[in-house]
């Protein structure tokens, strides 16, 4: 694959930085800040109403991403896209819709929600939050030893569930859930259970079909596939969409308002109240484009040689322990550790002085950490731009730690 450090300026403004923290937040290639750039600079109007050409070209160019996000995901449909701030907000949207709408998947008391261990808190407190609200039944999904789930275990209470929010691959262990495979056992089970797929540590790294999979809705960040921060996605299918309560009430997403009364707008603006964070959908369709140009396909392959490397230079170091499996094609590319003896704080601090960044702490999976008996964790992963010159500094650095505990 070709150096794609070079596109990115932040490696050109510090060009000692080993940046191995992808999961949180990916770095912009210049392509998008260009592109945030000239919004700004030659078509910044507010969309949808003003009929000047700016604001006609602003509008153009929104629906011109949402047509590419579609296509990124393979969405029927672009009005099964809806932009919001973030994932967590997807997530958020459809549990207060869940709450309150009047169809029949309205979660009462005595449902069943069902969610996994192996969660991010934005995927884990909007549906425990709602089951104790709602007085339902909040099923958590356990992991075996493999770090998987066995659906056969659970059959009886899926069976009562009606929604079931999972992750496509965890922040923390790394693990890629066969969701095709699940999915469909999972209907053949329960085929009113609606299904929602993080895919936040998806998306970005590796080719993903929301009708191929099934899903009911899926969700992503777009600071994390090298957009800006402050744009998310909802996808849902339109079914389900066009017959959930908004979530915001206001400008844009309505049809007709009266004193008494107000009738909403067809989808997707249903969803969208308020101006939206117009640069970052300019953002997400210039980082999808660059992902288009290289081949999502070529994304995952230089994670997975990247993986394999730096198992296979952790493998022989001592008191390391790494959580999630060891086969690299089963994992996406976050490795999660600890050494023995040190706090993973101690570990990314040090190793921040040396211009090397890793995450360090419950990487907002506390009851996942709680589950493997640690208190934290430290976390290095990769994206594009990232080489195995990277991971040999990371693993020199960190053999530097562990000398200076000695
Ligand atoms: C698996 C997963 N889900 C959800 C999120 C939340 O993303 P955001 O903070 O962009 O909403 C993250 C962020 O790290 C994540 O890793």
């Amino acid at each position: 694959m070709k150096n794609h450090k070079k596109d990115f300026p932040i490696f050109q403004n510090n060009p000692d930085l080993i940046y191995l923290d992808s999961a949180a937040t990916s770095q912009k290639p210049r392509v998008v800040l260009d592109a945030i750039n000239e919004y700004y600079t030659s078509y910044n109007a507010n969309i949808k109403r003003g009929i000047y050409p700016i604001a006609e070209k602003a509008t153009a160019k929104v629906e011109e991403v949402r047509k590419k996000v579609a296509q990124f995901i393979n969405a029927k449909s672009k009005d099964e896209i809806i932009f919001v701030r973030n994932a967590t907000e997807a997530i958020n949207l459809v549990a207060y819709s869940l709450a309150s709408t009047s169809a029949s998947w309205r979660i009462s008391r005595g449902d069943t929600i069902a969610t996994t261990i192996m969660e991010h808190h934005s995927n884990f407190v909007p549906w425990q939050q709602l089951a104790i609200q709602k007085n339902a039944d909040f099923l958590v999904l356990d992991i075996d030893q493999n770090f998987k789930f066995q659906i056969s275990n659970f059959k009886y209470q899926i069976k009562n569930a009606k929604i079931l929010a999972i992750t496509h691959v965890s922040n923390v262990l790394g693990t890629i859930n066969p969701l095709k495979k699940m999915i469909n056992d999972l209907r053949t089970v329960n085929a009113d259970l609606i299904i929602l797929v993080d895919a936040a540590q998806s998306v970005p790294h590796m080719s993903v079909d929301v009708q191929d999979l099934d899903c009911d809705f899926l969700v992503f960040s777009g600071h994390k596939m090298m957009a800006a921060t402050g744009i998310g996605v909802l996808y849902g299918k339109k079914t389900l969409l066009s017959k959930m309560q908004p979530f915001l009430y206001g400008g844009e997403m309505i049809r007709e308002v009266t004193i008494q009364n107000t009738s909403f707008a067809k989808l997707p603006h249903k969803f969208e109240a308020g101006t939206p964070d117009i640069a970052g959908i300019v953002s997400l369709g210039a980082a999808i484009e660059y992902l288009n140009s290289t081949g999502i396909e070529n994304v995952l392959k230089h994670e997975i040689m990247l993986i394999k490397y730096a198992l296979e230079q952790l493998k022989n170091m001592q008191e390391l322990t790494i959580y999630g499996s060891t086969n690299a094609r089963k994992r996406g590319g976050v490795i999660s550790f600890n050494l023995k003896g040190i706090h993973p704080h101690d570990v990314a601090q040090i190793l921040g002085e040396m211009e090397i960044c890793i995450r360090a702490g419950h990487h907002c999976a506390m009851p996942l950490h709680n589950r493997l008996g640690i208190p934290a964790s430290a976390r290095i992963s990769f994206y594009i731009y990232n080489e195995e010159q990277d991971i040999d500094k990371f693993v020199n650095g960190l053999q530097k730690v562990q000398k200076m505990f000695r």
